[in-house]
């Protein structure tokens, strides 16, 4: 009875320890392939591994930019294992002339935007709500602090594109149009707080699901 008792607790505190599991481990071993995307603690045997887990080629082309202006094809651990254990990983923007890579932001990852092909607005809010913004070029980088509102927009006359460098291996994505907008929050909350009628609100949600801001 006192052995089962034991064994429950030491159950309990085990699974506590595994959901206390919350940050980007620092890896013990050379690198982990998960056995299955739901279970990312446990590794493949590492002598299975082969290159073609460390290869990844879906962003060799830009992803289809025409129909909303934008189109961003991020490379975490769950669609690239590879990554897994190793708190990195990346995203490929591609932007249409006028495209926008909406107000967003990652809750678990800095980002650093190196831009591959074009002319970039680009630029920051601090919690200050102080802008930091400007055009970049081809092969300049503009880094985004962890958690905090960031933007672009091709304002060249070509389409461009941006590699996003992450120090997570799984950052996390928060765009603030479908999250304000797009989430199911009250309409009198969104009337008040942003003073917009009913009929101004609708508007909106039209034009939002014209420019595929509320992304399904
Ligand atoms: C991994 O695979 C190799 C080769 O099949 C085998 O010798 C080794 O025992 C395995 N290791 C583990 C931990 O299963």
């Amino acid at each position: 009875m006192l052995t089962m008792k034991i064994s429950a607790l030491l159950l309990l505190f085990l699974l506590q320890s595994i959901v206390a599991f919350g940050s980007d481990p620092d890896p013990v071993m050379d690198f982990c392939l998960p056995i299955s995307p739901s279970n990312p603690l446990s590794c493949k045997n590492a002598s299975l591994a082969t290159v073609q887990d460390f290869t990844f080629s879906g962003i060799k082309f830009p992803g289809n930019f025409k129909k909303s202006g934008f189109f961003a094809t991020p490379v975490n651990s769950k669609i690239f294992p590879g990554l897994n254990t190793l708190g990195m990983s990346f995203v490929r923007a591609d932007f249409d002339v006028g495209g926008v890579n909406v107000p967003h932001f990652h809750p678990r990852a800095t980002e650093i935007g190196y831009v591959l092909e074009g002319k970039i607005y680009s630029g920051f809010i601090d919690t200050n709500n102080k802008i930091f913004a400007k055009v970049l070029e081809k092969g300049e980088v503009m880094v985004f602090p962890r958690g905090l509102i960031h933007f672009q927009m091709n304002v060249g006359d070509s389409p461009a594109a941006i590699l996003g460098n992450f120090d997570s291996q799984n950052p996390g994505l928060m765009k603030i149009p479908n999250a304000v907008f797009g989430s199911g929050i009250k309409v009198e909350l969104l009337e008040k707080a942003f003073g917009l009628s009913t009929k101004e609100l609708s508007q909106l949600w039209k034009r939002m699901d014209y420019l595929d801001l509320i992304q399904k």
